[in-house]
């Protein structure tokens, strides 16, 4: 097959970290050719925050992200943060809105945020050619791709097709088996930002309370996050459950206070003192979630009214929403994940351009490299902050 591109540098993956690093070499009048397999660019962008995507977190700083190396980030995020995807979006006309804890959202859709990337791109002449499946990747002189639709050649290659998560979005171990096969190391990965499932046992009554939201403190290990919980029939999802399954590993309880910011014991003997002849689901309902508040009453006091309930069956009672210690029995899995915790090794990459240390012309940018963000638009913010760093270099 005789070579169909020549250009300054390939970028495997239009998402959002592929799309960066292109319109950034591409403004700096790099021939840049991107490749994806998809029939259309930034498929995660798309579905991203309901539909208008959460585009990044104005809280950002290298704290939120896990990572083998916790500074890893903070070079590329010092140099392209908040503000600087904020100006583009804002050039573009992009309304937005901020939604809670620093999180920015479109006011309109998510297509309006690959529209902006495309334009961008295009400003830039950067050649995008999607659905061409890759075949292979050879190293030596430069680099060389072959596709079904031909052979592109580049001094430089950006590994930009993500992480493992939501497979039926066409997310594949592409750049984690690329990186390998120049020698650089991959770290486990693992499902983040992904809803947990309870056993058997723990479902028998969890169960009936699909649906059923409320705030907690979820903690796991030295990591704490209070927000809204959800219970699915499966398990438990939400927010709260969603940062804290970033930290969680098979096998390990996490502890969940179903009354955060409270002294439960007391508040519910404060309950019991000013309505002593209500029963106990109703004193719950008080405060709790009323569907919650039945299966808590069934399963931990009399049918009486509470005024009959002594202050130490209560006690036991805001023990047990205080601390409701659980080890999950799974994760919903990269089917369900919002991101892959893991992937190519820091230790491999420049923290400043993402070039391999080994592998002179390789770069590999976002979900694909060993760090992840919490929920909250940190994601896309290391997308944008990697792929630019990268595209600053080549
Ligand atoms: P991304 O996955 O976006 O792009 C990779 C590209 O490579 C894709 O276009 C894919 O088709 C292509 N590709 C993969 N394998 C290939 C192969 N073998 N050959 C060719 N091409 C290949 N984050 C956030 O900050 N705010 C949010 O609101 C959300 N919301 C959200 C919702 C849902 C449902 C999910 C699943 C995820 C989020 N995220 C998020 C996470 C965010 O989407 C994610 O971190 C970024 O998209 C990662 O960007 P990348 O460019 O690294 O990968």
């Amino acid at each position: 097959m005789s070579v169909t591109s020549d250009a300054d540098a390939i970028v495997l993956g239009a998402g959002a970290a592929g799309l960066m690093a292109a319109l950034a070499a591409g403004q700096r009048g790099r021939r840049v050719v991107v490749l994806d397999h998809a029939a259309e660019a930034g498929r995660k962008i798309l579905i991203s925050g309901g539909g208008r995507c959460n585009f990044t977190n104005l809280d950002t700083d290298a704290g939120r992200f896990l990572s083998g190396n916790p500074h890893f980030a903070k070079s590329a995020l010092a140099r392209f943060g908040p503000s600087d995807i904020l100006e583009m979006i804002g050039r573009h006309g992009i309304a937005w809105h901020e939604k809670t804890l620093g999180q920015l959202f479109c006011d309109g859709s998510a297509r309006q945020v690959v529209a902006m990337l495309l334009a961008e791109c295009a400003a830039g002449g950067v050649d995008i050619r999607l659905s061409h499946r890759i075949m292979g990747v050879t190293g030596g002189e430069g680099f060389r791709v072959e596709t079904d639709r031909g052979i592109f050649r580049a001094p430089s290659l950006v590994l930009a097709t993500g992480g493992l998560s939501i497979p039926r979005m066409g997310a594949s171990g592409l750049s984690h088996g690329l990186a390998r096969q120049f020698g650089l190391c991959v770290t486990a990965t693992a499902p983040a930002l992904v809803p947990l499932t309870l056993d058997a046992a723990e479902l028998e009554w969890t169960r009936e309370l699909a649906g059923v939201s409320l705030d907690v403190l979820a903690q796991c290990g030295g990591a704490r996050f209070r927000e809204a919980m959800l219970f699915t029939h499966r398990g438990l999802s939400g927010p709260a459950i969603l940062q804290i399954s970033s930290y969680w590993e098979p096998g390990r309880a996490i502890s969940l206070n179903l009354l955060p910011g409270c002294d439960a014991g007391a508040v519910l003997r404060e309950a019991k003192r000013q309505r002593p002849r209500v029963e106990g689901r109703t004193m719950l309902a008080g405060f709790l979630p009323q569907r919650f508040a039945q299966a808590m009453a069934a399963r931990h006091l009399p049918e009486r009214p509470v005024g009959d309930v002594s202050d130490t069956v209560l006690n036991r009672l805001g023990q047990v929403l205080a601390g409701w210690n659980l080890t999950p029995a799974g994760s919903e899995g990269f089917a369900k994940a919002e991101v892959t915790r893991g992937g190519i090794d820091t230790r491999d990459l420049s923290s400043r351009t993402m070039e391999a240390r080994t592998v002179p012309g390789l770069y590999a940018v976002g979900e694909a490299v060993d760090v992840t963000g919490w929920l909250g638009g940190y994601n896309f913010q290391w997308a944008w902050a990697s792929g630019h760093a990268a595209g600053r270099a080549i």
